[in-house]
């Protein structure tokens, strides 16, 4: 058959038909883009963050690594990393994104979703396996105190676990840590992870490393980072938010997302292998999900090559 232009369009239901009574008008996503931007502190980190990636996503090498990877081995793995779909493409970006992170390990899941949304289940399964597979007690639970703009993924993963009886979330105000500081030393629960973006890509604005980093020091949390936005873009080697604010080692767990900064698709967890363990053993969507296809991961590799020679 004849192979369609891939044009970018809107995705729409099918058969909608426009009517009086639409709610939004044809040009309502371009209207809502413009507030955003209107919006946004700093929209300028956005754009240059969708323009590297961007970049990254056309750049010969990349397109070239794609199709020679779909000519060879074809597209799908067609299973779970953990049956059927890893190989050593998979493992030499994992070793490479971890090697750019500063951390031991780095753990390849099929969207930036799914590894926040893993994450957060294989958290949420400690206090279930502490509690020998019964209803942890209260102050038995993973206490998670996550940002008030936190995307949409972590929100949901926490949800999740929540639901489960195997944490409780507390919202701290964005980006406020006195409100942060408040809420971890009025709870008297033993587990305590903080989650928060590193970069809020609707606002513009940097999640306050430092001060994150000394509250760390003062409560013991594990930190978590989203850091979807800094992978490649961020930092003098492009190991993200946490390398341009020299903070690596104070991180514990750095999630991001491959279709920004480094304009493939996929997620990834990056931290030591005994974390890494439990999330490819406990996290759902990682494991019961189909392992991103070859040619992604061949090019993902490629643009990690490519940043690495032209920074
Ligand atoms: C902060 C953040 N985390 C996670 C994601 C999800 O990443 P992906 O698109 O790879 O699923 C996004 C995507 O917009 C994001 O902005």
């Amino acid at each position: 058959p004849q192979t369609p232009p891939a044009r970018r369009v809107r995705p729409t239901a099918a058969g909608r038909k426009k009517g009086p009574n639409q709610r939004f008008s044809s040009s309502w996503g371009r209207d809502w883009a413009v507030f955003l931007c209107r919006r946004r502190k700093n929209r300028l980190r956005r754009l240059v963050g969708g323009a590297v990636g961007d970049a990254l996503s056309s750049h010969p090498a990349v397109r070239e690594a794609a199709v020679k990877a779909a000519q060879e081995y074809g597209m799908g793995l067609r299973g779970s990393s953990l049956i059927c779909g890893y190989t050593t493409y998979h493992k030499l970006v994992e070793e490479s994104l971890a090697e750019l992170q500063k951390k031991e390990d780095c753990l390849l899941c099929p969207t930036g979703f799914s590894a926040n949304t893993a994450l957060m289940t294989a958290l949420g399964s400690i206090s279930s396996l502490l509690a020998a597979r019964r209803k942890p007690p209260r102050d038995q639970r993973i206490a998670i105190f996550s940002d008030a703009l936190n995307h949409a993924s972590t929100i949901d993963g926490i949800r999740l676990v929540e639901r489960q009886h195997q944490a409780v979330a507390f919202v701290y105000k964005h980006c406020d840590m006195s409100h942060l500081d408040f809420l971890l030393s009025s709870c008297s629960m033993k587990k305590k992870v903080v989650v928060t973006y590193s970069l809020f890509s609707m606002d513009g604005d940097f999640a306050p490393l430092p001060q994150l980093v000394k509250l760390r020091n003062k409560y013991g949390f594990l930190l978590v980072l989203d850091d979807a936005h800094g992978t490649l873009l961020c930092g003098e080697n492009g190991g993200g938010i946490p390398e341009l604010f020299g903070c690596e080692d104070d991180i514990d767990i750095c999630v991001g997302s491959l279709s920004k900064g480094v304009g493939c698709q996929g997620g990834i967890v990056v931290s030591s292998t005994r974390w890494k363990r439990l999330i490819l053993s406990r996290g759902r969507s990682f494991i019961f999900s189909t392992a991103l296809p070859l040619p992604v991961v061949a090019s993902v590799h490629a643009a990690i090559h490519v940043s690495k020679k032209e920074r």
